[in-house]
């Protein structure tokens, strides 16, 4: 034999045992979703480079160092999606969306792909399940796509989950914060440890999260950007936990919540699960008022989030599924395969799921492959046509008519 391939770093097959739990994941979703009226959008696997560059921003990690990028035959640029939003953004604006009534609400799942060191809840591959709401600045439409998500979580009993919030305010707003808190950081650089005086410039938010004792008495004192939040922008926020609060939906203010993307605007939140260890945040998400516009659609606020399927997967320790039949077919003798072959046919119509065998096993050898498989009972064809049913658990076994097999495992 040569020597085989295994699946590329960082990715990986979903087999059998471990397909149930997925599919459970996207049922879930897919129920709440059409039950809040969300419809269905699919697109491409990869998209323009520029799509990714202008939507998510040239300076994030994704687009720096995370895309799988490549020229294709004919010279374009082209981008596996990191992500759903930009794309769902560039959709909006191609098929004219700002005309139907607003908002647009949308969900998807499906393949991502980013280029980040792999580890646990890690992947360069991964799934996400989401949900857009695009064309509504209302901050009731902030609570219902948190509270969607929520649901979800709470539906699939993802333990432990705690609901980060922050606001980021405007861009304007922003900027002008970030000077306040690189002028802060300047004027006590000394007590600051290394790492964090490096990013003062780069990432003055870094700093937030630091151990470091000097550093974080420096930041106990450091101005936040939600006391720095413009009138409108405080407003809108401080309407969005009041309807949190009316839900009864629980989150933890968080000041110096970031996210990853470029596109984020006012409202942003975070799922975490305190059970997995450095990759906590099982989906989150946020406002993105700006990005419609910016990829050349009509000025469009919207709102929404995405979860990892993985690493809901891995905060549920799911386990791989046991195999399960109702019924196996044996025979006792090879002439009798024909006769497997249309009663199992026979059984199926009925709604039975049932297995035979193919691989010329020995009737011992079907009985093993049959309590294998979880069958609950085995049909046994004999040579002289007779047939006899056998409770896999107990072991009974009792002679049936061979025409009336269907009625007795129905009765
Ligand atoms: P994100 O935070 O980059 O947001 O990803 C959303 C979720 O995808 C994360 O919370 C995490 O569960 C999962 N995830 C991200 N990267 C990986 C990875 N390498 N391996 C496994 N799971 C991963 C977005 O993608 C935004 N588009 C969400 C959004 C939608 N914001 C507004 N609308």
């Amino acid at each position: 034999m040569s020597k085989g391939f295994k699946a590329p770093r960082g990715t990986f097959d979903v087999l059998p045992a471990q397909a149930a739990a997925r599919a459970r994941i996207e049922d879930t979703a897919k129920a709440i979703f059409a039950r809040a009226g969300y419809g269905r959008i699919e697109t491409p696997a990869f998209e323009d480079t520029e799509l990714f560059e202008r939507g998510v921003g040239r300076s994030t990690d994704i687009v720096q160092k995370e895309m799988f990028s490549f020229e294709d035959k004919g010279g374009r640029r082209i981008t596996l999606r990191p992500e759903g939003t930009a794309p769902i953004c560039r959709a909006y604006v191609e098929h004219g969306m700002h005309k139907l009534a607003q908002p647009v609400k949308l969900h998807y799942s499906g393949p991502f792909f980013r280029h980040e060191r792999p580890q646990a809840g890690r992947h360069r591959q991964f799934h996400q399940v989401g949900a857009e709401a695009i064309g509504t600045d209302s901050p009731l439409a902030d609570a219902e796509s948190i509270a969607l998500l929520h649901e979800l979580l709470t539906e699939l009993g993802v333990p432990g989950v705690e609901l980060r919030l922050g606001s980021l305010g405007s861009p304007d707003a922003r900027r002008e914060y970030l000077e306040e808190l690189r002028a802060h950081l300047r004027a006590r650089e000394g007590d600051l440890s290394e790492e964090v005086r490096e990013r003062i410039d780069a990432n003055p938010l870094r700093a937030f999260d630091s151990d470091h004792e000097g550093t974080r008495a420096v930041m106990e004192e450091a101005p936040t950007l939600l006391d720095r939040l413009d009138d409108a922008d405080a407003e809108h926020f401080a309407e969005v936990r009041s309807l949190l609060d009316g839900a009864g939906i629980e989150y933890r203010l968080d000041p110096t919540l970031v996210r990853g993307l470029d596109y984020y605007t006012r409202t942003i939140f975070s799922f975490v699960c305190e059970r997995l260890g450095a990759q906590s945040e099982v989906g989150g998400g946020g406002r993105y008022d700006g990005l419609v516009e910016q990829l050349g659609g009509p000025p469009t606020p919207a709102i929404g989030w995405a979860a990892g399927i993985e690493r809901i997967l891995l905060s549920l320790e799911e386990e791989d599924e046991e195999a399960h039949r109702d019924v196996f077919v044996a025979v006792a003798d090879d002439s009798e395969r024909r006769r497997a072959l249309a009663l199992v046919g026979e059984l199926r119509r009925a709604g039975f799921s049932t297995e035979l065998d193919l691989a010329g096993r020995s009737l011992k050898g079907q009985l093993k492959q049959a309590d294998r498989l979880g069958a609950g009972r085995t049909v046994i064809l004999d040579a002289d046509g007779a047939a006899q049913l056998r409770d896999m658990s107990s072991g009974e076994q009792r002679p049936v008519e061979p025409g009336r097999v269907l009625e007795e495992l129905s009765g």
